[in-house]
C-alpha cells in the first residue's frame, strides 16, 4: 500500500527528543533516520519480527508499520517463464508481529501499542483488533479519505480497555508528540 513511514519516524523522532533510547525497526522508505535513533533496516516481515524480538527487553513497543498480512509460498530465484499458463500465485500468512509481541512472557513489554488503519466503523473495528492481537492501546485512523497515506496530517482515536480518545486533526508530528505525553504519563 501507499503507506509512508511518516508517522512511525515522527514518533521514533518525538521518543528521542524526549530523552527515550530508540530503535527504529523500519521497512522500506526513503524518510532519513531520525537523529539519535538506532535504524534497523528490513525487507520482509520475517526480518521485522527478528529485528522486533532482537530488540528487546524495551518498555514499549510502538507498531505503525503496515505488514502485508500474506506473501508468496515461494519466491523464483529467476525471472518466471511459464507466465502464459501460471493464474495465480499461492500465498502464505506472515506472522503478526503486534500480536506476538502482545503475547506475556518474560520480555512482554510494559505497553504494547499498535495501529489500525480503518476505512470504515473505525472504533468498533478498533476495539476488535485491540482484542484480537492482545496490545494494550490501538491508535485507530481513518483512511478512507484521501491524504492520510503519504500526507503529513492524521485524525486518530486512542482506544484501550479504559476508553477512547478521539484526537483533532494534527500534524504527524503533532500526534506523534501527543502519544509520547501519553505514554510518559501511563509509565509515571
Ligand atoms: O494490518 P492490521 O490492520 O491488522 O494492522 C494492525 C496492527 O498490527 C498494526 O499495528 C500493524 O503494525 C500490526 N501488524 C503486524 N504484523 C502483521 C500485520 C499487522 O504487526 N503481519
Amino acid at each position: 500500500n501507499r503507506s509512508s513511514g511518516k508517522q512511525g519516524y515522527a514518533i521514533a523522532a518525538a521518543l528521542e527528543r524526549c530523552g527515550a533510547e530508540v530503535t527504529l525497526v523500519s521497512g522500506p522508505t526513503a524518510l532519513p533516520a531520525p537523529a539519535g535513533v538506532t535504524r534497523v533496516q528490513v525487507g520482509t516481515a520475517d526480518e521485522m519480527l527478528a529485528a522486533c524480538h532482537s530488540a528487546l527487553p524495551v518498555q514499549v513497543a510502538i507498531m505503525t508499520a503496515a505488514v502485508a498480512d500474506w506473501r508468496p509460498a515461494e519466491a523464483a530465484p529467476e525471472k518466471l517463464k511459464d507466465k502464459a499458463t501460471r493464474t495465480a500465485i499461492e500465498l502464505v500468512a506472515n506472522p503478526d508481529i503486534l500480536a506476538e509481541l502482545s503475547e506475556a512472557g518474560p520480555d512482554r513489554p510494559k505497553l504494547v501499542i499498535g495501529f489500525a488503519a480503518e476505512t470504515e466503523n473505525l472504533v468498533d473495528h478498533a476495539r476488535a483488533k485491540l482484542t484480537k492481537k492482545g496490545c494494550d492501546w490501538i491508535v485507530a485512523n481513518d483512511v478512507g479519505g484521501t491524504g492520510v497515506m503519504g500526507g503529513d496530517a492524521n485524525t486518530v482515536t486512542v482506544l484501550d480497555a479504559g476508553g477512547e480518545d478521539a484526537w483533532p486533526t494534527l500534524s504527524k508530528d503533532e500526534v506523534a508528540e501527543r502519544l509520547v505525553e501519553r505514554i510518559a504519563v501511563t509509565l509515571g
